[in-house]
Order: structure tokens, then sequence, then C-alpha cells
């Protein structure tokens, strides 16, 4: 097998949940250029039907669709709209999260309402939608889920840490429940990326970010493009034998030993 086979995705089929947001649009789009059919599932869909037309236009397979990842029944749905756009589905990215529109509290007097809806979204949005997509992976003899981690989930941070850390443990379970099924389940964690979301969380010019980046002793931050590699590394054939694992991918920012 060549290297570039290695990496092909030409005949598979890939669900991106907040596929119209800052990350979502690059991993949508790379996932394309490897040759996946791709469907761009956003609570937007106004930006969800805008981002799949983008990428049809330069000639790629892409549908963009409605979901909200709080509701199995709109997940049940998205899980439908790809097998009827596309035949079925081989990937899951779980992509969409709130980070942008956190609630302002600690943890020991976070309302139990702001809570829920961090957990709703970051944590109990993949459940939803990994159980949506499995019948359909299955059908095809198995798949790769991909969850969208964050370095944060490695460090004390709040609701936001605590709900990637829950993501991690899920993408752990997952791995050992579903591996006989011949789903892989594995997660990317990025560290400081250089798009809008994370400059409303920490600003652009920031001593705080200058801080940060100063103790990482690789590259201190990168564009979402930096964790395509990755992403393509583990919906390929090139991650046959990976799975259960976090990919940081933060210049060493977090050291997990
Ligand atoms: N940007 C960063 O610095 C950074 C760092 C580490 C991890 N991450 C993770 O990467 C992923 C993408 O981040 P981003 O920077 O693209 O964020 P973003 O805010 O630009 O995009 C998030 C997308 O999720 C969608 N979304 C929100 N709630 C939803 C719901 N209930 N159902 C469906 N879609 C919903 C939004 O509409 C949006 O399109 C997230 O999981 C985030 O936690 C981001």
């Amino acid at each position: 097998m060549t290297a570039s086979e290695l990496f092909d995705l030409t005949d598979k089929v890939a669900v991106i949940t907040g596929g119209a947001g800052g990350i979502g649009v690059v991993y949508a789009e790379a996932l394309a250029e490897a040759g996946a059919s791709v469907v761009v599932a956003d609570v937007d869909l106004e930006a969800a039907t805008t981002t799949a037309a983008a990428l049809s236009a330069k000639g790629h397979r892409v549908a963009g669709v409605a979901v909200d990842v709080r509701s199995a029944q709109s997940a049940a749905a998205m899980a439908q709209a790809a097998v009827d756009a596309f035949g079925g589905i081989d990937i899951l990215v779980n992509n969409a999260a709130i980070m942008t529109d956190l609630p302002p509290y600690g943890l020991s007097n976070i309302p139990v309402d702001d809570w829920d809806r961090v957990i709703d979204v970051n944590f109990r949005g993949p459940l939803l939608c990994t159980q949506a997509v499995i019948p359909a992976m299955e059908a095809r003899g198995g798949g790769r889920i991909v969850n969208g981690l964050s370095a944060g989930a490695f460090m004390p941070g709040g609701i936001y840490g605590v709900s990637k850390f829950a993501l991690h443990g899920l993408t752990v379970n997952l791995a050992a429940e579903l591996g006989g099924r011949g789903i892989n389940v594995n997660a990317i964690a990025p560290g400081l990326v250089d798009n809008e979301s994370a400059y409303v969380a920490l600003p652009k010019d920031s001593e705080f970010r200058e801080m940060i980046a100063a103790t990482i002793p690789g590259k201190p931050s990168g564009p979402p493009e930096d964790l395509v590699g990755a992403l393509l590394l583990l919906c390929s054939k090139a991650g046959d034998w990976i799975t259960g694992q976090t990919i940081l991918i933060d210049g060493g920012w977090i050291t997990r030993l």
C-alpha cells in the first residue's frame, strides 16, 4: 500500500458535528479532500448549508444538515440524513461544543442549569451522536469515531475542562466497548488554537496567553489546519491499529505520563 493510499478516504462517508464552526470547516474540507463524502452537521443550519455549498463549489460531495447534539432524536435524524444522502456512515467527528459562551463560575458555585448546559453539549452530545451512528457503521463493517477533546481536559479548567475530561473517559470506554464491532474511538486534544473561538476565551495578544505560551516547550500555538494530520490518521487505514487514544496536539504543553 502506498503512503497516499494509507490516508485515502475515497468511498467513505464522514459526519462532522459543529461542522460549520472554526475547526469544523477545516476538518470538513480535509475529509472531503481525502476523498470522503461529508455531512456538515450543525445547530446553525444556515451556516452548515453555506459551508456545504462552499465545499461543493470546489467539487466535493458535501451536504449540510441540522443537528442539535443535545437531542437523541436530532442525532438520529442526522444519521438518517447521512445515510439518505450518501448511503451510509464510516466516520463520525464529535466536534460540536460550547467554548465561547461558558458560564462565569467556578465549580464551587456554578448553578446547576449552567452545568447542564455545557455538559449536555460537550459530553452528552458526543454520546448521543455515537449511539445514533453505530447501526450505520456496523452495517458497513465498522467505522471511526474521533472526539474533539481539548488540552483543557488535563488541567484545572472549570466546567469546560471537566466536560472535556469526561469526554476523554467516554473515548476510552467506547473504544473498549466498540472495538469488537470494528469501530475505533479516539480523540484529538488541541492546545492553543489560533482561531476566533480561542481568542474569545483567551484574547490574542493578552499577557495571560503570552505567559502560557512561554511555558510550552514546542510550537506554542497553531491554526486548525495543524490538527488535520491527526484527524486523517485516525479516520483512515493508517489508523487501523489505533483506538482508545487521545492525541494531544499542543506543542508539548501537557505531559501525560
Ligand atoms: N478553538 C480552540 O482553541 C479549541 C481548543 C481546544 C479544543 N477545541 C475544541 O474543538 C472543537 C471546535 O472548536 P471551534 O474552535 O471550531 O469552536 P466554534 O465555536 O467555532 O465551533 C463550534 C460549533 O459547534 C456548533 N454547536 C454548538 N452547539 C451545538 C449543538 N448543540 N449541536 C450542534 N452543533 C452545535 C456551533 O454552532 C459551532 O458551529 C470544540 O469541541 C472545542 O471544544 C477548540
